[in-house]
């Protein structure tokens, strides 16, 4: 066993805008341990090579991110039932001679609703899903686990909808991206997994007036803080959940593999986050 202090990176295509290398070091220094967690750029013909290597150069494990997910869930010798359930893998550690793999967005995105709007499935269990992508299949099962059992997924390309709704069978429903505006009235969680509103992408143009005033309204763009949709559900008093809340909690598992103590998302954390995302808003 290695004396070396602990390390463990993002591997992304690309990576430099990544937050994690802020989250975990953060983390690091507060918990007072001797550590790093570094960035890796590393293109798609380089992943299977990086990644069987990991120990050999030094690293306890990794998050991954955009494109490797995939290929990192066919990489993983052991995975989690939820890195099975989604297909996708963005932690990775190795333990007992094993590289093992799991999906934290689901535990991410629940521990971001939870911490944001306490007790928001009690409102009802009518949600409303954008997006039809990865991070929107790891939220309607997180809804699910939750027993949110009404959750219709609205996404520009039908066919994609049409495909996740069938992957959960009933109580999932797609629907075209028309009939959002009138599909509002009930509702009582919105949820963005599109890009849209993200800087630099169109804004969501969707009217929320429609929404009953106990809905909530959860956008997981995190550039800019506050997404087009969630400044119009702030004019309408709505409660609100930014995508800064799932970035920092689907950290926590990894962290906790590699570094052996659990770290916490603290007020102090959210707003050094916070303060990176507006001076640098890529
Ligand atoms: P991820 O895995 O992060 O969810 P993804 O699989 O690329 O990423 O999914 C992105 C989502 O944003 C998709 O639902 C996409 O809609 P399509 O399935 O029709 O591509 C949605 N999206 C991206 N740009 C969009 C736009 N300009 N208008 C509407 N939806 C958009």
């Amino acid at each position: 066993m290695s004396t070396n202090p602990p390390r463990a990176c993002v591997i992304g295509w690309p990576v430099k805008h990544s937050r994690s290398p802020l989250i975990h070091t953060y983390w690091l220094q507060q918990l007072g341990i001797e550590g790093s967690y570094g960035r890796a750029e590393v293109a798609p013909a380089d992943f299977q090579n990086f990644v069987s290597h990991l120990a050999e150069k030094g690293y306890r494990g990794g998050n991954v991110t955009l494109p490797h997910k995939e290929m990192a869930y066919r990489l993983a010798t052991r995975r989690t039932e939820r890195a099975d359930s989604l297909q996708a893998v963005n932690t990775l550690w190795i333990e007992g001679g094993e590289l093992w793999g799991d999906n934290t967005d689901i535990i991410g995105f629940l521990g971001g609703l939870d911490a944001e709007v306490q007790g928001w499935e009690k409102t009802g269990d009518k949600a409303v899903v954008l997006g039809a992508g990865g991070a929107a299949r790891a939220i309607v099962q997180a809804l699910l686990l939750r027993n949110i059992k009404n959750i219709l997924i609205f996404n520009r390309t039908l066919e994609r909808a049409e495909e996740l709704a069938r992957l959960f069978g009933s109580g999932v429903t797609a629907r075209p991206w028309q009939q959002l505006g009138e599909s509002l009235a009930g509702v009582d969680l919105l949820v963005n997994t599109t890009s849209l509103g993200m800087a630099g992408q169109p804004p969501l143009d969707i009217d929320l007036s429609a929404l009953p005033s106990y809905a909530v309204v959860d956008d997981i763009v995190y550039v800019p803080l506050e997404t087009p949709l969630l400044a119009q559900a702030h004019r309408r008093g709505l409660r609100t959940v930014g995508g800064l809340s799932m970035l920092l909690h689907q950290a926590v598992p990894g962290f906790e593999h590699w570094f052996g103590q659990r770290p916490e998302v603290t007020p102090e954390l959210l707003a050094l986050i916070e303060a990176d995302v507006t001076s640098t808003p890529k």
